[in-house]
């Protein structure tokens, strides 16, 4: 039986999950949030499996000895190998990548392109989910080995940024004429309006939402929903809580009651 009252976890590698927090925040305000970036290894999209197994394995441990009632993996690279982190965790794992390719079946879209890390890319986890639903379906993918590192760093030079957008999607819509694009890195929706600058007939899809309605939908289901009216909001990280603040400010999020940095 889990405890309403407990928080929700939401880890990333970085910053990139704030966009999860933002549509949870949204959808679930009642909810006590413990986020874990881990700011000081980012990115994970360049490192190997066994790698970021090990990295997350510590961050989930983390949260569940914080008591999280479930956890939302936020980052996509992490999230391509949910299957080998669940069975050493007993709480619910949400991985992105699967609510992801949900919301690709459930639009019925015949292809769809997708920009992510190289890891998510050559993972073939969102073209695998997606084609057991929909065989049809083309899932053309590129990997940014740079744009995730770029947010990651808060600066956000608007030309580097744009560059490294056009550069990864160019080369998607050479290969197909795709009309809707998987931001598929949790960093990429800090970065919306430059995809919409860049591309702006181009339909986005973010799968922080997909996401967040999965945790609710689980809550819902286990009777577990927080009644209270405001959440608290914890944030550590191994990295600069500096960068939390601004993204966090840029996003819109609830202020964060506690800032910690954590070493894992
Ligand atoms: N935020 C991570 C994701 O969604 C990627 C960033 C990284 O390479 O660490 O895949």
């Amino acid at each position: 039986m889990l405890n309403a009252g407990n928080p929700i976890g939401v880890m990333d590698s970085g910053i990139g999950g704030l966009t999860v927090v933002r549509e949870l925040q949204r959808i679930l305000p009642g909810e006590d949030i413990i986020y874990f970036g881990d700011s000081a290894n980012c990115p994970y999209g360049n490192k190997t499996s066994d790698q970021i197994f090990e990295l997350s394995s510590h961050m989930l441990q983390f949260l569940g000895d914080n008591g999280v009632k479930c956890t939302a993996i936020a980052c996509n690279t992490i999230s391509t190998m949910a299957d080998r982190l669940r069975p050493c965790f007993d709480y619910k794992i949400v991985s992105i990548v699967e609510e992801a390719a949900k919301y690709v079946l459930r639009e019925h879209l015949k292809s769809v392109g997708l920009i992510a890390t190289e890891f998510t890319v050559a993972s073939g986890k969102y073209a695998e989910l997606i084609h057991e639903g929909d065989p049809e379906c083309k899932v053309v993918g590129k990997g940014s080995p740079l744009l995730a590192a770029l947010v990651d760093r808060g600066d956000f030079n608007q030309h580097d940024i744009n560059t490294e957008i056009r550069t990864q999607v160019d080369n998607i819509l050479a290969r197909e004429k795709v009309e809707n694009l998987i931001l598929g890195c949790t960093h990429y929706p800090i970065v919306e309006e430059n995809f919409h600058e860049c591309y702006p007939e181009m339909h986005l899809i973010n799968p922080a939402l997909e996401q967040a309605n999965a945790v609710k939908a689980y809550l819902t289901e286990q009777n577990a929903l927080n009644p209270q009216k405001k959440g608290k909001f914890v944030i550590c990280t191994s990295g600069d809580p500096q960068v939390y603040v601004n993204v966090g400010k840029r996003l819109g999020l609830f202020e964060a009651s506690e800032l910690k940095v954590v070493h894992i």
